[in-house]
Order: structure tokens, then C-alpha cells, then sequence
């Protein structure tokens, strides 16, 4: 079966700043009515600048090296912890994270005050440091494949957060995989993926992998929550939303949130 490797010339772009008043011309016979009108634009230009600067940390050149690195989703899990803390509440109090580099994500859930965090690692663990070990040795990360299920009881956690994994699932796996998201978790399931032709796979992933990553559109995501009654948490979804614009955060992978069985 060969499959067509993802369109590696598509770019996301990441436009969004705000078209600059190049330039302004000083005409000599200038009306007075010009110049308080310039006045005003540049008061205006200024307070919204202001405005979305504040709180913000991320700034846009910071995520586009985030975009043109291969940035995975787990770094963005971690900037995404106080956007979550806003969405989730309560829920962020047993948060279970699985994907590639879980120990990271761990050990910054870990700094947060009221929460306790667990992860799960798909993948073989090699070259880990010590902070790594430590957690694998007090069974706070465990490894355990993805395509089966997992070792935890129903509703253990009360958020399931997953970055990374689910690029690298065939429609095959995925239908075994999220439906055991929504069963471990209470509070919801929050998904970061790639955005397709954000990343090119790279060679030395295949082996540790098994597949080249998938990067699949928001619209075939939505297809498939649909088409296996996995719903769509959109009340969370538009929470998230807007603590993001709040903060100024521009997530570079693509976030979804769905409901846990009931
Ligand atoms: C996944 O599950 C859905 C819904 O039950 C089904 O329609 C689809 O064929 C399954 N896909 C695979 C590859 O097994």
C-alpha cells in the first residue's frame, strides 16, 4: 500500500499582525483635521497594543520558531497549563498526560499548586535523566502501549490530557485509543495534534515510532469524533478559546476537548 507523503510545501501561514500604517505621508498643507485624526489612530494603535500585549507572554515571533522547529505538542501542552487551569477548574486537580516526552509535561504539571499529575509514555524510554527515572521508578509515568488498553480503572483521572500520540495511530488504533481516553478520565479529554504540513516526519522517528506521524485536518478529526460518538466538549472548547485571546496564546498544534463516558 503506498501512501503519499504529507504535502511538505504547504506552510501554515501565520499572518495576523496588524497591517502597519507604512507610511504616512506629511504633506505640507496638512488640514488640522488630518493631524487630530492621526493623533487618534495613533492613540487607538497604541491602547490596543497595550492591551494585547498585557498577560501575554508568547510573542507571535516566538511562536513561529515554535512552527518552523519540529515543536512538538507536549512543549505545548506545558505553555497550554495555565490556559487549561482557566478552562478545566476542578478537573485540573488528577490530570493524566500521555504522549512522547511525558515526564516533561509531568514535572511542570507537578509545579502547579493543587494538582497531581501522571503520564504515560508510549514509546520506549531511552536516554531519560534522572528527573525522568525518578517518576518512572515512584510509577507516577508508566510505559504502556497506546494501542491497548490501558492500565487504569474507569474515571481515574479527572482530566486525560494527550499530545503527540494520536499523529502516529492509524484509523485502526484510534478506535480503540480515544474511546479509552473517555473512559479513564471524568472531566473531559483535551487532544493536541499537528496541523498537517506543520511538520515534516523525520526519518529517525520511524524506528521509535513504527509510522510516519499523520498530521490529519481539523475537519477529518471532527468527522471521526462524530462518526464514533465521541462528543465534543463545546463548552470547554469555547472556554479555552477565550483564556487563549486573554492571554494572547496561540497554540501551535491544533486543540480539541471531548466529553468522558458518562
Ligand atoms: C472505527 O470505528 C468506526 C465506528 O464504529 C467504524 O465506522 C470504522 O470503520 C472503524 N475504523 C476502522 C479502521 O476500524
Amino acid at each position: 500500500m503506498s501512501r503519499r507523503p504529507g504535502n511538505p510545501a504547504r506552510r501554515v501561514a501565520e499572518g495576523g499582525s496588524l497591517p502597519f500604517v507604512g507610511s504616512v505621508h506629511s504633506k505640507s498643507r496638512s488640514s488640522p483635521l488630518l493631524s487630530i485624526g492621526l493623533v487618534v489612530v495613533g492613540a487607538i494603535l497604541l491602547i490596543v497594543y497595550c492591551c494585547s500585549g498585557s498577560g501575554g507572554h508568547i510573542s507571535e515571533r516566538e511562536a513561529f520558531s515554535k512552527l518552523e522547529g519540529s515543536g512538538s505538542c507536549a512543549l505545548e501542552v506545558q505553555r497550554a497549563i495555565p490556559i487549561l487551569k482557566k478552562t478545566y477548574g476542578d478537573s485540573m486537580r488528577k490530570v493524566m498526560h500521555l504522549g512522547p516526552d511525558t515526564c516533561s509535561v509531568v514535572l511542570k504539571l507537578l509545579k502547579e499548586e493543587e494538582t497531581e499529575a501522571w503520564g504515560v509514555e508510549p514509546y520506549d524510554l531511552d536516554d531519560v535523566d534522572a528527573n525522568c527515572k525518578n517518576l518512572v521508578r515512584k510509577g507516577i509515568v508508566r510505559v504502556a502501549d497506546v494501542k491497548f488498553p490501558l492500565p487504569y480503572r474507569a474515571k481515574s483521572f479527572s482530566l486525560v490530557i494527550i499530545s503527540d500520540a494520536l499523529d502516529y495511530l492509524s484509523p485502526r488504533y484510534l478506535n480503540k485509543t480515544l474511546p479509552e481516553l473517555a473512559r479513564v478520565s471524568s472531566g473531559g479529554v483535551v487532544i493536541f495534534s499537528g496541523y498537517p504540513g506543520q511538520r515534516k516526519a523525520k526519518v529517525a522517528d520511524l524506528s521509535k515510532f513504527g509510522r510516519p506521524a499523520k498530521f490529519r485536518s481539523s475537519t477529518w478529526w471532527i468527522r471521526y469524533f462524530l462518526q464514533n460518538s465521541l462528543e465534543e466538549n463545546e463548552a470547554a472548547a469555547k472556554k479555552f478559546e477565550q483564556a487563549s485571546v486573554k492571554r494572547s496564546y496561540k497554540p501551535t498544534c491544533q486543540v480539541f476537548h471531548l466529553k468522558s463516558y458518562r
